[in-house]
């Protein structure tokens, strides 16, 4: 089985558009457990363009099933996740002029510092998942440093368009959550995920969650979220059983 995390962040960048109070973030994270989502994902930026901390409270409080605050590894947020005890914790480069995220995290280069903030979270039971480029070194460095899952980045596989580059990263995608899953880390998977891409990632039975963001708020706007969350529920179980037949 492969859950689904809902990413409610864009609801608050709208929101922040006229700086009022609606679309609320809070409101997204419970339509989308009620229409099936796993877990509730907001990223907590250090410049807080979106997600602000009274939204990081409010979700904690409201959230059902699990919390994955995205962080980037600073002094100020590791202390904010340390009082607000999500069940998970994403770590992400952040830079300030990036659109969003922009690639993975560079684990193997601080592994000492990443170490020292596992064993931090770890105190506390959170657990750490690490968003890092599909490949053996940034995975085995995510094992040295403690860490209980990775995140894999998609972004390249979901922005190629010629097939056989595509297929040469989603080859790349299956060894490394076959990989990671062997070292004994659970998988996740993100970035750029939509309900095309989506079905043959389903097929990567080692992966054991999906975050998606983007799509799911584009596909909102017009059907509303409850349908968003349901249609792509229906497509991760649907594809996921298709390849377990073959
Ligand atoms: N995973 C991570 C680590 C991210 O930074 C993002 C973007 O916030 C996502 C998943 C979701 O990406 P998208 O919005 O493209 O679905």
């Amino acid at each position: 089985m492969i859950t689904l995390n809902v990413n409610v962040d864009h609801f608050a960048t709208v929101r922040n558009a006229r700086g009022g109070a609606e679309p609320d973030p809070v409101a997204a994270a419970m339509i989308a457990e009620m229409a099936g989502a796993s877990g509730i994902v907001c990223h907590l930026r250090e410049d807080r363009r979106h997600i602000k901390d009274l939204d990081l409270d409010r979700i904690r409080k409201s959230v059902q099933t699990k919390l994955d605050l995205e962080m980037g590894a600073n002094e100020e947020i590791i202390e904010i996740a340390l009082r607000t005890i999500p069940e998970l914790v994403t770590i992400v480069p952040e830079k300030r002029q990036e659109l969003t995220t922009e690639g993975g995290l560079n684990v193997a280069e601080s592994i000492p510092r990443f170490t020292k903030l596992c064993s931090k979270m770890h105190d506390k039971g959170i657990e750490v998942s690490f968003f890092v480029e599909p490949n053996e070194e940034q995975i085995d460095a995510c094992v040295v440093a403690g860490a209980d899952m990775v995140e894999l980045h998609t972004g390249t596989y979901a922005n190629l368009r010629r097939h056989d580059e595509i297929d040469a990263e989603f080859a790349h995608l299956k060894r490394s959550a076959e990989y990671a899953r062997s070292a004994g880390l659970k998988v996740a998977a993100g970035h750029g995920l939509n309900y095309e891409n989506t079905k043959r990632i389903c097929s990567i039975h080692a992966i054991n969650e999906l975050s998606i963001g983007h799509s799911l708020v584009a596909r909102a706007m017009f059907f509303g979220l409850e349908t968003a969350v349901r249609d792509m529920v229906n497509l991760i179980n649907t594809h996921y059983a298709l390849s377990a037949k073959k």
